[in-house]
């Protein structure tokens, strides 16, 4: 019988996706399986395009940030014959498994597949969003959170020399689990993420009760998915690029910082200023934990792929790594729950 498997990685990139990669590749490598790198996500298996990973391949990468396969936000399912394409491609290439690094997106493409041919493939949960469900935490999250408080820390040196408000503007889609959990680490004055949509009226209430307290600046971080919010019921999303949308239907973010810290500025007559952190989030070296974590998905995606068994995610349960199916994993997206926002709320003002 052959052994011969594919990886590939979809959608925004993140810290740790090379050490997922070289953990599959490692752990099947030594059970005797022939590994095939996929490039560009599911445009990979869509066009045919491979590179070799062997072990050479994957030696020195676990530190390395980015992807070596690379990815792209390619959905077969919006394709003229795509889907046949990736089933035809992959009978062609003689793979017998897939693994498929991603999120919300790529993954539930590979459980559409799973459920409607029975494709044999078996996914890790990948995002810096935090937002997928049937695991407590993706990797890469944990980079993008070090990376916001870092900048939440410097900013607020700069904030006290110059008695400023500043707005700092993280990513994370349509959940707040950046702003949160950077917010939090950092300290911040005031966080506004979609769950929970704290009004403008009520931020720079936050802000001023503040410096009647004697603190001449403060540090606001809101969430690319948040909603100006108003007290009259009014709520505003703001996008980038005239809302553009990619092949899953996503309208490009961003902007809502600068918008905000207008509003705080006219409304309050303090100074205000915004730093978008964008892309920063995604890139460079893993934090140790995010290798950590990686590297354990990939071993729990290697022993799935191993003993054929397919249709399942490598998740993070507690301290555990278990197995979920993908069909729950892409059900719907994980948002913060109302205990987390009450952890950062406790020290708004
Ligand atoms: O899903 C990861 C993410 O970084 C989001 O936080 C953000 O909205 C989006 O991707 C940005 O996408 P792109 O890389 O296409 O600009």
């Amino acid at each position: 019988m052959s052994h011969k498997v594919g990886i590939l990685t979809g959608g925004g990139d993140c810290p740790g996706l090379n050490a997922v990669i070289r953990a599959v590749a490692r752990r099947l490598h030594a059970n005797g399986w022939e590994v095939l790198g996929i490039r560009e996500g599911w445009r990979g298996l869509v066009d045919g395009r491979f590179s070799p990973l062997g072990l050479q391949d994957v030696s020195g990468i676990l530190p390395r940030g980015g992807t070596i396969l690379g990815t792209s936000r390619t959905n077969p399912y919006k394709l003229d014959d795509g889907v046949e394409r990736v089933l035809a491609t992959f009978r062609d290439s003689e793979l017998d498994a897939l693994v498929a690094i991603g999120g919300e997106d790529t993954l539930g493409v590979a459980a559409r597949l799973h459920a409607e041919h029975e494709f044999p493939v078996v996914g890790v949960p990948k995002t810096i969003d935090n937002d997928l469900s049937a695991t407590d935490y993706t990797f890469g999250f944990d980079t993008a959170v070090s990376i916001a408080t870092e900048a939440i820390d410097r900013l607020h040196t700069t904030a006290e020399s110059h008695n400023r408000v500043m707005v700092v503007e993280v990513m994370g889609r349509h959940t707040g689990w950046i702003a949160v959990m950077s917010g939090i680490a950092g300290g911040a004055d005031v966080i506004l993420i979609p769950e929970h949509p704290l009004t403008v009226e009520d931020a720079c209430a936050e802000i001023e009760r503040r410096h009647e307290r004697g603190k001449d600046f403060s540090i606001v971080v809101v969430s690319e998915g948040y909603e100006l919010t108003y007290s009259s019921g009014e709520s505003r999303m703001v996008a980038g690029e005239a809302r553009a949308t990619d092949q899953f239907g996503h309208v490009v973010l961003g902007g809502v910082g600068d918008v905000l810290a207008r509003e705080i500025e006219a409304r309050t007559g303090f100074e205000t200023r915004v730093t978008v952190l964008g892309h920063v989030q995604r890139g460079g070296t893993p934090t140790a934990r995010d290798r950590v974590l990686a590297t354990r998905y990939g071993l729990r995606a290697a022993q799935l792929v191993h003993e054929r068994r397919f249709g399942l995610m490598a998740a993070l349960h507690g301290d555990k790594i278990v197995d979920v199916s993908l069909a729950e994993a892409t059900a719907e997206i994980k948002t913060v729950p109302p205990d987390w926002y009450e952890v950062a709320r406790a020290f708004f003002g």
